[in-house]
């Protein structure tokens, strides 16, 4: 009598045991599964911007309107660093990166299409 009830309890916890198994894998699966998504939104976003033509005038006056308040009005820096050589110390993907990836605070991640972003590329590789 003893040893069947202790067994039940047993294949109790071994039941507990797996749900608990179960429930992390579904949760890295998914974990892993929006990771994945992301990643891969971020790649097609990067590849779609360097595709594209950027103007330089177009990105000074988005640089104007946003990132002076940190960056400076010649971009000489105030909060945020100095950028001018930005373009020798960062390749196109590593700013693109912190430009849209909020990786960095104070600096905020900027939601912006793919124009705007060559567009800004295209001004930050004038500033030497
Ligand atoms: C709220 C302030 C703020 C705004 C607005 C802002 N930045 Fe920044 N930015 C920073 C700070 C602070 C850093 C430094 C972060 C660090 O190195 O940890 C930085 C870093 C950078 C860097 C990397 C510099 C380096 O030397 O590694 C680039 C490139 C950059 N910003 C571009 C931009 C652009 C382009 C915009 C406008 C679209 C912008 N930032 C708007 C605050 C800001």
């Amino acid at each position: 009598m003893t040893t069947s009830s202790s067994s039940a309890a047993e294949k109790n916890i071994k039941i507990e045991s797996l749900k608990k198994i179960v429930i992390l894998f579904v949760l890295f699966l998914v974990l892993f599964i929006i990771f994945y998504l992301r990643n891969h939104e971020n790649n097609e976003y990067i590849i779609k911007t360097l595709e594209l033509n950027g103007s330089i005038t177009e990105g000074d006056s988005l640089f104007k309107t946003n990132c002076v308040g940190c960056h400076g009005i010649t971009a000489r820096g105030l909060v945020g660093p100095d950028l001018h050589s930005i373009t020798a110390r960062l390749n196109d993907k590593e700013i693109i990166k912190q430009v849209t990836g909020g990786l960095t605070p104070p600096m905020p991640s900027f939601e912006i299409e793919p124009q705007n972003m060559a567009n800004l590329l295209k001004y930050l590789h004038t500033l030497e």
